[in-house]
């Protein structure tokens, strides 16, 4: 039986697309393309096979490009607020919150992260960190960090919708803002799994991320992960 089986209801995929790419340069990162195929084409077709229904926030004056089977929404001004109005948009019992901007996603961590999901509520794909870590002092070597236990966030992130909901809503009443949805659950004391994530799910960010994509596609696109 297949992971995604232990799962009862419907599942949504929420992908944040409506970004303004500053750090790329190139206009809202999620249309920018690769190897002929827009970052957010791929994160859709990545997801499509293990949902129900794709939901993707997009930023104003961009329109969904014509045959890419999601439904889209109006982006907020923060990816929080674009999450936000994501999880208003379904009625899902399950989300999985991805990143338009990691164009990458193999289907094993889908299926291992749907598992982790059924079991816990909040899962999200990490990767323990490889580099030696240390904390510099105005650029000078201070103290090694153990990099023991410690792992680097991806997405995508799966969730009980109804528990997103509860974190966001506690977030928004404080005032609290994160970069990714995991972080709020655990604020609240509530388990978050970790799932192993893949080095290829890193977030297009910089020029020199778009080269790593391009050199990616094209290995990428000769092989079975290929939508
Ligand atoms: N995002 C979003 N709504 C926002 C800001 C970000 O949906 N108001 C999405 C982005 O489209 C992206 C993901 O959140 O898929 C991660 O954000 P990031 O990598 O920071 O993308 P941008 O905000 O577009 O880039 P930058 O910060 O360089 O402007
Ligand atoms: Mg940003």
């Amino acid at each position: 039986m297949s992971s995604v089986c232990f799962l009862a209801g419907r599942t949504a995929a929420l992908i944040p697309a409506a970004g303004s790419g500053t750090r790329l340069g190139r206009g809202p990162k999620a249309f920018v393309e690769v190897a002929g195929q827009s970052l957010l084409a791929r994160s859709v077709a990545a997801l499509v096979p293990w949902v129900d229904e794709v939901l993707v926030a997009l930023p104003e004056g961009f329109p969904l490009p014509p045959g890419l089977p999601a439904q889209a929404i109006l982006g907020g001004a923060t990816r929080q607020e674009s999450v936000w109005r994501l999880l208003h948009a379904t009625t899902a019992d399950v989300v999985l919150v991805h990143d338009a901007a990691r164009p990458f996603l193999p289907g094993a961590v889908v299926t291992a992260l749907l598992e982790a999901v059924s079991e816990t509520g909040a899962a999200t794909a990490a990767l323990p960190v490889a580099d030696t870590l240390v904390r510099g002092e105005r650029g000078r070597w201070a103290d090694l960090v153990p990099r023991e236990d410690l792992w680097a966030v991806q997405t995508p992130q799966g969730f009980r919708r109804a528990l997103l909901l509860r974190a966001h809503a506690a977030a928004r009443a404080e005032g609290f803002g994160a970069t990714d949805d995991a972080g709020l659950i655990a604020r609240l004391g509530l388990p978050v799994r970790l799932v192993p994530g893949d080095a290829r799910l890193f977030k297009v960010t910089t020029p020199g991320d778009l080269a790593l994509a391009q050199a990616v596609a094209a290995v990428w696109d000769a092989t079975c992960d290929a939508p």
